[in-house]
């Protein structure tokens, strides 16, 4: 079953055609990138422009890659949120009216859920069963961890999640976005802060992590707030950015990256104690960090539990494979929901 996915949650305007949930025929992307580094972040506006003049192109795009006609498209998949609501409009628009004319089975996606099937994409199908994928075993932890969230999730079975733990503040990918701000690097702050990280000292500073009543949430707020401190005390409060020597850079860029993969990783390790899960995964676009990658490997190592991240770095940051992916699961589940056309309203807090 070919499925079409269509993407336009944030700032990627990302079109994939996938095979079976797993196999991927085409992932193409019009990223935004190097408008909304002459901001510094994403201005919703500018964005939702940038979608329609890319979503057109872009679909033809995908098909060519794919080798394939609308006729091949079994299904559309697309995400009604969360997201930037007038982001989120260009593509759900598109796939309601494609669905509309081309009368194919239209299947809303979770945007997060969707990060989470990033870790089916190109991997191999037991013969055994379609459901379960190459070694999958349930039930699964999932750190899913973005920009825009962070959650820990407990996947029972393809459409059974359980949310155990969330921020309760700053996403960590936007904790990466804002400190690569304060220390003057680059948008996205990802991959920019490990860049720069490379020649650091982990232990440098004396930052903090935080304490919630929830052992599974996340806070990342105290420690942004901690890293501007700090950089204060070293260059006064009104500092320069652009100011900041190349080594304090590079140190504050290592200790947060690993405060930041320290603080995951515990939490997963705490969901693991309780839960037992069978596997567990990272995704998301704070999935392709190496160093959290690193430190996750490590801790988890003792456990002997199977740990999985997404098997290429397109697949962790915002992409329409993973849409498609889990587009296929939902309605192998429950064909019956979306086996005709129906309108996708798009809508920023999407329920998970
Ligand atoms: O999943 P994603 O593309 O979009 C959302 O759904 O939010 O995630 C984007 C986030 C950004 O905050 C970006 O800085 C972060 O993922 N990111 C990284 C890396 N690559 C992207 N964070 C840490 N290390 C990276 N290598
Ligand atoms: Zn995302």
């Amino acid at each position: 079953m070919r499925i079409l996915g269509i993407e336009t949650s944030c700032d990627e305007t990302a079109i994939a055609v996938v095979e079976d949930g797993h196999k991927v025929l085409s992932n193409a992307i019009a990223s935004q990138i190097d408008i909304h580094q002459k901001t510094g972040g994403v201005v919703p506006e500018v964005a939702a422009r940038e979608h329609i003049i890319n979503i057109i192109p872009v679909i033809e795009q995908a098909l060519k890659e794919a080798n394939s006609t609308w006729e091949d498209i079994d299904a559309i998949a697309a995400v009604p949120g969360p997201g930037l609501i007038s982001a989120l409009i260009t593509g759900s628009l598109t796939a309601s009216t494609i669905a509309l004319i081309k009368q194919k089975p239209l299947i809303p996606v979770h945007h997060i859920l969707a990060h989470i099937y990033g870790n089916w994409c190109d991997r191999k199908m037991s013969a055994a069963g379609e459901n379960n994928g190459e070694d999958f075993n349930f039930p699964i932890l999932i750190l899913t961890v973005s920009g825009g969230h962070n959650d820990l999730v407990l996947m029972k079975d393809h459409g059974e999640f359980e949310l155990i733990g969330q921020s309760r503040d700053d996403a960590a990918g936007e904790a990466f976005d804002k400190v690569a701000k304060l220390l003057g690097l680059g948008y996205p702050g990802g991959p920019a802060i490990q860049k720069a990280a490379e020649n650091g000292d982990k232990k440098a500073f004396p930052l903090p992590k935080a304490k919630l009543d929830n052992p599974y949430d996340f806070s990342f707020s105290g420690l942004k707030t901690a890293v501007l401190y700090e950089v204060q005390s070293h260059y006064g409060k009104e500092f320069d950015p652009e100011k900041l020597s190349s080594q304090f850079v590079a140190d504050m860029a290592a200790t947060f990256q690993q405060t930041v993969s320290e603080t995951l990783v515990d939490n997963i390790i705490k969901a693991y104690d309780e839960y037992r899960p069978k596997e567990i995964h990272i995704a998301g676009g704070v999935s392709a960090n190496l160093n959290l990658r690193q430190h996750a490997e490590e801790k988890l190592k003792p456990y002997n539990v199977p740990l999985k991240y997404p098997k290429k770095i397109a697949y962790c940051t915002d992409n329409a494979a993973m849409v498609a992916s889990c587009g296929y699961f939902m309605y192998k589940k429950n064909q019956a929901k979306y086996s005709k056309w129906s309108n996708l309203i798009p809508s920023a807090d999407f329920t998970f």
